[in-house]
């Protein structure tokens, strides 16, 4: 980590603790003095009880929203209108993960924000307690077993180790090796019918200026061990259809991150009068989401053939589009998906000359806002806009299959909203979900013992 990376360091003394010159160094009334690393300080957090351990904080304090399992205690904690997810941790880990995830974040990686380290923490009566890294609650997001415990549609394991396998690529082509690849560390957003996955856990990640194959293969083989156990785990609690293997299921996050890094990364070569392929291969990975900043193209000393590989590639294309035409934040697919709608509004109004910018604005206002509008208050918990907004495209598709000629938004809608999202549970919170609950047994014997 270079020392530009590193955060802004200060010293804050909180409102409850005498002043001190060091971690730890007892005031004359037997408090310290905390010492918190951030890059933006909310002063409320000075508020926290940071003199209990986190097992002990007070519920008032806290969110009910579903956790995933871990080693250390993490709690959720409600703060100037958010939600922080808040790991009891070693500070020199804390302090560690945290520059982890400031690096991903700053090369855009798919992670969540970390907000700070406090350390120097202790009891009233001066016993030393563990520092606590901070983390942005990812909105929307949902650990597996959370998932798991609603009831799922068929192959939602696969979904999401599909998913899983697109962010260990992003990671590997950054240079980070992640060390502890699983389901766990790993958080999911629904992504129109599909999923994207964002890292949690950073703690034994390594930044190199670039992975061997052997490293990649070394994190994949961690993957499908730490994969197998996770579903082993949920097949024992009765979590995962009988039809399915979790051995051969952990297997597949191999094949599938294998023919994603190839695609993404390998050299193509093609003669001369084929150049169309040059473009052909930039449209087949802007498919796949990724756009390529740089492509390297080379001859061969007759000149008779060519040879291009993609150099530096970035995943996001569509929702970058998106958010360039709208200012709409969403996950890949569903940018994808609204993209979709978008260019098939401007061909049924017949604008395909006019200004991109502006059809998007009047579809956003005619079509998009009118549809996430049309979900009653009190279900608007139940899934985020861009996610309702895919499922009422897909409800329309089916009703007019059903009915054999095309359906109206208008009745797609009024059935989304009297039929499926009722029935739904509130995702925003998915509240009384603890998956601390779900049972383990080959990863964590002892995850649900106190003081861990
Ligand atoms: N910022 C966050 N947003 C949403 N959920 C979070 C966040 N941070 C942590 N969590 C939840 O807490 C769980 C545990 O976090 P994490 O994996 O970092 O703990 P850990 O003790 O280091 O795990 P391990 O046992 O793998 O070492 C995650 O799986 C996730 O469900
Ligand atoms: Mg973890």
């Amino acid at each position: 980590m270079s020392p530009e990376d590193a955060a802004t360091f200060c010293r804050v003394r909180p409102p409850t603790a005498a002043v001190s010159r060091g971690p730890l160094a007892p005031c004359h009334d037997g408090r310290v003095a905390l010492e918190i690393t951030a890059a933006r300080l909310d002063p409320a957090m000075l508020d926290l009880p940071w003199s209990l351990p986190l097992e002990d904080w007070p519920t008032e304090l806290l969110a009910a929203l579903p956790r995933g399992i871990s080693r250390h205690v993490v709690r959720f904690v409600k703060l100037s209108g958010t939600v922080i997810a808040i790991k009891e941790i070693k500070a020199d880990l804390a302090t560690r993960e945290y520059n982890m995830l400031r690096f991903l974040n700053k090369v855009g990686q798919p992670c969540v924000v970390p907000l700070g380290v406090i350390s120097g923490r202790a009891t009233a009566d001066g016993q030393e307690l563990d520092a606590c890294l901070i983390t942005q609650h990812l909105q929307w997001s949902l650990p597996y077993r959370a998932l798991f415990s609603q009831g799922l549609r068929p192959n939602t394991e696969q979904r999401l180790i599909d998913a899983l396998a697109v962010l260990l690529v992003r990671l590997h082509l950054t240079g980070f090796w992640w060390g502890d690849v699983s389901l766990s560390n790993t958080l999911f957003r629904r992504d129109a019918g599909a999923f994207s996955a964002y890292l949690v856990d950073a703690e034994t990640g390594e930044i190199r200026n670039g992975l061997s194959d052997g490293q990649r293969e070394h994190d994949l083989d961690i993957a499908r061990v730490n994969i197998a156990g996770e579903l082993m785990d949920l097949a024992a609690g009765g979590f995962l259809a009988d039809s399915v293997d979790p051995v051969a299921i952990s297997q597949t996050i191999l094949d599938r991150y294998r023919c994603l890094w190839r695609e993404l990364t390998e050299r193509q070569r093609f003669e001369q009068g084929d150049r169309w392929r040059v473009e052909e291969r930039i449209r087949r990975l802007n498919d796949l989401g990724f756009d390529i900043d740089e492509l390297s193209i080379s001859t061969d000393i007759g000149g008779t053939t060519i040879q291009i590989q993609p150099k530096v590639v970035d995943a996001g294309h569509h929702s970058r589009r998106l958010f360039r035409l709208t200012g709409l934040d969403v996950e890949e697919n569903q940018a994808r998906r609204l993209l979709n709608d978008l260019d098939a509004y401007r061909a049924a109004q017949d604008r395909q000359n006019d200004n991109e910018e502006q059809v998007a604005h009047d579809w956003l206002s005619q079509v998009y806002e009118p549809i996430t509008r049309a979900i009653p208050r009190d279900l608007t918990r139940k899934l985020e806009p861009a996610e309702v907004f895919h499922e009422i495209l897909e409800n329309r598709w089916y009703m007019s299959e059903t009915a054999g000629h095309d359906v109206s938004i208008e009745a797609a809608i009024i059935d989304y909203v009297r039929n499926v999202l009722p029935g739904k549970p509130d995702e925003v919170t998915v509240l009384g979900v603890d998956t601390i609950e779900m049972p383990v047994i080959a990863m964590f014997p002892d995850v649900n013992q106190p003081g861990r």
